[in-house]
């Protein structure tokens, strides 16, 4: 199991740059994008991923 730090720091990272939730789950569930604005909420919070800001026109929200 790793440490919460750094798991926070490498979701914060598969986030910011798109990577997940996969796009082709995101097209076909929209309603994902509240989940990815709790765990962009979630993840500001966190030492690791401070100041952590999707690209909005990567999910188009
Ligand atoms: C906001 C939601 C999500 C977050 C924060 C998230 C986060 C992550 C992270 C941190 C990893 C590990 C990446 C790595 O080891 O490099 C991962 C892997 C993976 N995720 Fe997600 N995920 C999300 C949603 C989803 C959804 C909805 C699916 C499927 C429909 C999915 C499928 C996968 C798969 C298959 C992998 C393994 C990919 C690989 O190892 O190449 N994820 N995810």
């Amino acid at each position: 199991m790793r440490k919460p730090n750094k798991l926070a720091k490498e979701i914060a990272e598969v986030v910011r740059i798109g990577e997940m939730p996969p796009r082709q789950y995101l097209l076909l569930n929209p309603e994902a994008k509240l989940m990815l604005q709790a765990v962009q909420a979630l993840i500001a919070g966190t030492p690791s991923g401070a100041g952590l800001q999707v690209e909005r026109e990567r999910y188009n929200y």
